[in-house]
């Protein structure tokens, strides 16, 4: 799996399929989290999450756990071109299926359009691993798309669903081929849904879940 051929066309290609909205979605709720000390963010991609993070958490320091080196070096681009502190941020150039994290350390965890690159197999043992990251007091920001329940959105968002999989399956051999409901994994690594936005007829959410 690599996101490296993609990264470069990441930006534009977002553009032009969903406008603002994932932009949206992924900083929806970051007016409504106490300021972070500690942040670890999962697979950030080209930078867009991190510079909205650190305009609106300034004294934040940032950990980027992210595989593909592209996205590293576009979202430092992107740090710089927007006269943002670089030495709060830390990249960490990584698999996080194979990285450990260090144990409770940061009191903001970070997964937007991440957590759905994984199989449940791969989630099983990934998201107790990131959550063994989390302090006692933690929030964890959590962005992706889902499968409306019934109904002509239901048949529409797995039509939009499918297609980026099979997508994203050729381009960057994501092991995942459909999207898992991550809630109960969150549950059972002792959080609890604290918030949540929608956005597109609801098929993209972010959660806030806090211990
Ligand atoms: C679908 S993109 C999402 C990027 C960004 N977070 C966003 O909101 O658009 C998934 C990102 O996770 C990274 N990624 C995928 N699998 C990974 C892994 N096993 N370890 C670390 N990063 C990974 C990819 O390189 C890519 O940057």
């Amino acid at each position: 799996m690599s996101f490296d051929l993609l990264a470069p066309h990441y930006r534009w290609m977002e553009a032009l399929c969903a406008a603002g909205q994932l932009q949206r979605c992924r900083t929806a709720l970051l007016g409504a989290i106490p300021a972070p000390q500690q942040v670890l963010v999962y697979g950030e991609g080209n930078g867009r999450f991190l510079v909205e993070l650190l305009r609106r958490f300034p004294d934040a320091r940032v950990t980027v756990v992210e595989a593909s080196v592209v996205m590293i070096n576009l979202a430092r681009a992107r740090l710089q071109r927007s006269g943002l502190e670089c030495a709060k941020v830390e990249f960490i150039h990584a698999d996080a299926l194979t990285w450990k994290p260090p144990t409770a350390v940061f009191d903001l965890l970070v997964t937007c359009f991440f957590l759905d690159c994984f199989r449940v197999d791969q989630l099983q043992h990934l998201v107790p691993t990131i959550a063994s990251a989390a302090t006692a007091n933690a929030h964890w920001l959590h962005a992706d798309f889902q499968i409306a329940p019934a109904g002509l959105r239901r048949v529409c968002s797995r039509v939009i669903v499918g297609v980026l999989y099979a997508f994203f399956r050729c381009v960057t051999r994501l092991p995942a081929h459909e999207l898992v409901n991550v809630a109960p994994y969150l549950s059972a690594a002792g959080f609890t849904r604290w918030q949540r936005r929608e956005f597109v007829l609801g098929l993209l959410f972010c959660d806030c879940w806090r211990r």
